[in-house]
């Protein structure tokens, strides 16, 4: 599997980092989706801006499909565009954001031999209540979504390492690639409900990720297991205007977040010749 390379996923940290705050919606928001789409349409992807009212405005998803894998057969996989108003939201969400484009890049340039068909998205309006992602599941809908995997705060600036315990098999994935790297996990127990993945699993679809904490406190057992700062928030400027780039963005969780993401999705659906490893 591909090693995601984080100095490709921090250029678009910091293309987030000078648009500024990115709520949904906003010219911040339209701007960082503008860039996103850019860069898939460039690759090949399709791609589908897919409009939505909530609140009386009119909020944007972004839907890239990979042409090629059985179309009754998608993995999915998604992470919130939009920040809160206060800040430029470069933890939460441009870590997942900019994780997924590299990600979705890297597929395109390796162009692997599919068993499942790939589809990505960039929600709107996650700050607003999972807008973006309710939405789709209403009016898209899941059928033939086999898996869908999440990304909401992979940069942590005092990491943990937390994977989603939704899905046993998926769960197994991303621990089997963080065994893999010798760094230990541990379940996912804050975010229950609390992004993206929530709708889709109350659809009946499989779901799973990553999350590196945002504003509850590092124990020192955590703090011995994963280095940084014990009795501190893994994320201190959750939700304000701190939370920017490089300040508070941690490159090496980063880094790993998007390793384990490809990992997960090439055995998902990459198929399995030596050619597409
Ligand atoms: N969804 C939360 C937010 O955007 C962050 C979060 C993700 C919290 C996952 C817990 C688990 O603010
Ligand atoms: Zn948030
Ligand atoms: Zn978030």
């Amino acid at each position: 599997t591909p090693d995601i390379p984080v100095a490709n996923i921090t250029a678009h940290l910091s293309q987030l980092q000078s648009i500024g705050p990115r709520p949904s919606p906003s010219t911040g928001y339209i701007s960082a989706l503008t860039y996103i789409k850019g860069k898939l349409d460039a690759a090949g992807y399709t791609t589908q801006v897919q409009n939505f009212t909530y609140g009386g405005a009119t909020h944007q998803n972004l839907i890239a499909d990979w042409p090629g894998g059985p179309g009754n057969q998608v993995v999915m996989l998604g992470s919130h565009l939009d920040s809160v108003s206060a800040g430029p939201g470069l933890n939460d969400n441009g870590s997942g954001s900019s994780s997924m484009l590299e990600l979705a890049l890297t597929l395109a340039g390796r162009n692997p031999t599919l068993t499942k068909h790939v589809r990505f998205a960039w929600w709107g309006a996650e700050e607003l209540g999972l807008r973006g992602s309710q939405h789709y599941v209403q009016t898209s809908g899941v059928s033939g979504i086999e898996a869908y995997l999440n990304f909401d705060m992979t940069g942590s600036p005092n990491p943990g390492y937390f994977v989603y315990d939704d899905d046993p098999q998926l769960q197994r994935l991303f621990n089997d690639y963080y065994a893999s790297i010798n760094v230990q996990t541990e379940i996912e127990t804050a975010g229950d409900g609390r992004s993206d993945h929530a709708p889709f699993k109350n659809a009946g679809v499989r779901v799973g990720g990553v999350f590196t904490g945002a504003e509850a406190i590092k124990s020192a057992a955590q703090a011995a297991k994963w280095g940084g700062t014990s009795g501190q928030a893994f994320d201190r400027c959750y939700h304000s205007a701190c939370d920017t780039y490089p300040a508070n963005v941690n490159t090496t969780a980063l880094d790993r977040n998007a390793d384990a993401a490809a990992y997960v999705l090439w055995k998902l659906a990459v198929g399995g010749t030596a050619a597409d490893d």
